[in-house]
């Protein structure tokens, strides 16, 4: 167990270079998925084509950690450009680059730029200091080599569901993994979370990295409630459909019969897995129901508390994540049954709070008390804070385990249809 209160300390360099070489690694496998024709194909009209993100991950660790933090002279100009953003836009317009290029550069040049990116990188973290903050604010708690190692951790998942939306033809075959398959989760119903305290956040000097808006530590009084144990199932969301509910954005008819579109295939529906929908459809489902999404508080007694009042590191106690744990991490593509890794459970019996899809909260996404954008990475949040967006908590299968902790916040806009999240309902 790592302690509470870590001092501020120059970060393991050997471990910061094993983390970036491990991320560039995985990302590198997951641009090989799309066959090559593929590379300038845009599966979702509102993003950017793949080749932008091929290019973005680096082009952002350039710019954050060797431009921003250490102050060296750019390296590709045109590409620290046409490169440097592009996230979850609300309209077609606001998808293009800000410096659209006339046409984008060849897969053999982004690899090339990466490459140098690559050698920079490492050689910054073998040689130069990391976490002078007297230097640059970037450098505070070596904050500009965390911000580059979890950006391209989140741009894996975001790569996972834009490859979700491109034909499965092209697409090259994984190793095949059990796309479908069904179990019984080991505990089903509700049960009652006693009202109390939830810590939502974190302090500054209490975790190694956070984003900005997982600061400051705030804590909640959360009344009593009951929640489902497990996340509604596409079993569960049939019924709606069968009531004139819509079809999920990862279903389809066929025949009269409805698929489940899975990563590399199309399966018949598995009743069993968790549905995932849109907040709207979330939320809409819960009002038929007669239940409602959990508060982003909620959702944190639900996962953290406890019955005898303490609060955990994660649902099921202190251990780090490991497999048991729950199905997230790229140990599949795809969800898996509710409910079948008893071992993640949280103190009350809630199965899979983390992993098997992020869970939708009804909390608008909005800045903790104490909030200050970051140094480097001052629009991460704030963009984002317009009062369209919702909180999701946990994680999905494509997401990669560093990134969860108690603190990690993810939103997405109410009607975006292509992430990996799930969401379950709660009572008064
Ligand atoms: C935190 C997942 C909502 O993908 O829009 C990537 C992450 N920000 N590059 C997004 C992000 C900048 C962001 N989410
Ligand atoms: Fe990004």
């Amino acid at each position: 167990m790592e302690t509470q209160q870590r001092p501020t300390v120059s970060p393991d360099r050997g471990a910061l270079a094993a983390r970036y070489t491990a991320n560039r690694q995985r990302t590198a496998g997951l641009f090989r998925i799309p066959t090559p024709e593929a590379y300038e194909d845009r599966p979702i009209p509102l993003r950017l084509p793949i080749v932008f993100y091929d290019g973005h991950i680096p082009a952002f660790t350039y710019n954050t950690l060797m431009r921003g933090a250490l102050g060296r002279p750019s390296i590709d100009p045109l590409f620290e450009r046409i490169f440097e953003r592009g996230i979850d836009p609300a309209t077609q317009d606001a998808a293009q680059p800000r410096v659209a290029p006339p046409s984008w550069p060849d897969r053999g040049a982004v690899s090339g730029f990466a490459e140098q990116v690559d050698r920079a990188v490492l050689d910054a973290f073998a040689n130069e200091e990391l976490s002078d903050a007297a230097r640059s604010p970037l450098l505070d708690r070596a904050q500009a080599a965390y911000t580059i190692l979890e950006h391209e951790d989140m741009h894996q998942e975001t790569l996972m569901y834009l490859l979700h939306r491109l034909p499965y033809d092209r697409k090259r075959a994984q190793p095949a993994v059990p796309a479908a398959f069904e179990a019984q989760p080991a505990a089903s119903g509700r049960v009652h979370v006693a009202a109390g305290e939830a810590t939502l956040g974190a302090r500054r000097d209490a975790v190694t990295f956070g984003w900005d808006n997982e600061f400051e530590e705030t804590r909640q009084r959360i009344d009593a409630f009951e929640i489902d144990v497990n996340s509604v199932t596409n079993a569960d969301w049939l019924a709606f459909v069968r009531d004139g509910g819509p079809l999920p954005p990862f279903w389809r008819e066929k025949d009269g019969e409805f698929e489940y579109l899975a990563q590399f295939e199309a399966v018949p529906l598995p009743p069993s897995w968790p549905v995932f929908v849109t907040w709207k459809q979330a939320a809409d489902y819960a009002t038929w129901r007669g239940g409602r999404l959990p508060t982003e508080g909620e959702y944190h007694r639900a996962a953290f508390g406890t019955p005898w009042g303490e609060e955990r590191r994660f649902p099921w106690g202190e251990a780090s994540p490991s497999r048991a744990h729950g199905n997230f991490g790229f140990q599949r593509f795809d969800p898996e049954p509710v409910g079948t890794r008893a071992a993640g459970a949280s103190a009350w019996g809630i199965n899979d709070l983390i992993g098997n899809g992020w869970e939708w909260t009804s909390t608008v996404f909005a800045p903790l008390p104490g909030f200050e954008p970051m140094a480097s990475y001052p629009l991460y949040s704030t963009d984002f804070f317009d009062g369209e967006h919702y909180v999701m908590k946990g994680a999905s299968p494509v997401t990669p385990t560093t990134l969860i902790r108690r603190s990690f916040r993810n939103w997405f806009r109410a009607d975006y249809p292509y992430m990996y999240a799930k969401f379950r309902l709660v009572y008064d």
